[in-house]
């Protein structure tokens, strides 16, 4: 797909991963919906830094707990752009804890907020597309899954499902859509732990010895949106930290 000119619509844009991909897709030529849901300050700058690339760039705020919201989102987005050609799922919340720990009470937060949300973004992004336009869908998923662990129960279940939709999804929207999936190892440290020495998981787990960055997965978002004859996979960007 060619990139200038399109629009994008980014979750969770205002800090971090979704921060670097919206910067990434404006300095590829395009106009970017900036959704984010508490971090007001950090969007305002990127939807300035956007601008200031000559893009096109509005905030759009949603708390993608209640799922009830996720057509509204996009129908204010539709709103001001017409439509989007670009969908990327990248909010989404990591609670700790294990299986024997959680209740379906307790993890309908996190299983709203990273599956059933992105899942109908995917659907209201489809429905939106005009006839004869081709349409991009990238969901954020996790390296970690590829490992079974006791740790993020809900967490873990709700990223095999958003690869799960990735291929089901890919199935279903096809010709018209493709969609993909980035599963990112060790990228950043946890919001609270900023100062955690990342190097030294690097060095003992990681087979490219160090850790990823936002930037990464903004490069690999360009690459999977530059290529038209790749759906349905999940690509793990992890130095080899999950195989
Ligand atoms: N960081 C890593 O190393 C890493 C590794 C593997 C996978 N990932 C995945 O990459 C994605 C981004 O992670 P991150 O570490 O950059 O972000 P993060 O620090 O976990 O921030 C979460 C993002 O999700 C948004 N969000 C949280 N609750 C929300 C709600 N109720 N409604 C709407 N949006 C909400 C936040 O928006 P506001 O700030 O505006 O509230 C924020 O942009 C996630 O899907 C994560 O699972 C990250």
């Amino acid at each position: 797909m060619e990139l200038r000119g399109k629009n994008a619509l980014v979750t969770g844009s205002g800090i971090r991963l979704g921060r670097a991909i919206a910067l990434a897709l404006g300095e590829a030529g395009c106009n970017l919906a900036l959704h984010y849901n508490s971090s007001v300050e950090s969007v305002i700058q990127v939807k300035s830094d956007i601008e200031k690339m000559g893009r096109k760039a509005r905030v759009f705020q949603q708390d993608l707990e209640d799922t009830s919201n996720v057509q509204d989102l996009m129908t204010r987005v539709c709103e001001e752009f017409g439509h989007i050609d670009i969908l990327i799922n990248n909010a989404g919340i990591y609670p700790p804890g294990p299986g024997k720990a959680a209740t379906p009470e307790k993890i309908n937060r996190v299983f709203n907020i990273n599956l059933f949300s992105p899942w109908l973004l995917i659907s209201a992004f489809a429905s939106q597309l005009p006839k004869d336009a081709q349409g991009k869908v990238i969901n954020i998923s996790d390296g970690k899954i590829f490992q079974y662990g006791t740790d993020h129960f809900s967490y873990r279940v709700t990223k095999h499902a958003i690869n799960t939709i990735t291929a089901m999804f890919a199935l279903e929207l096809a010709p018209k859509i493709t969609v993909n999936a980035i599963a990112p190892g060790t990228m950043l440290p946890l919001q609270g732990y900023e100062h955690a020495n990342l190097q030294v998981v690097a060095d003992r787990q990681i087979p490219l010895r160090r850790i990823g960055n936002p930037e990464i997965v903004a490069q690999n978002v360009l690459h999977i949106l530059s290529q038209d004859f790749m759906t349905g996979h999940v690509i793990r960007v992890d130095g080899g930290e999950f195989l």
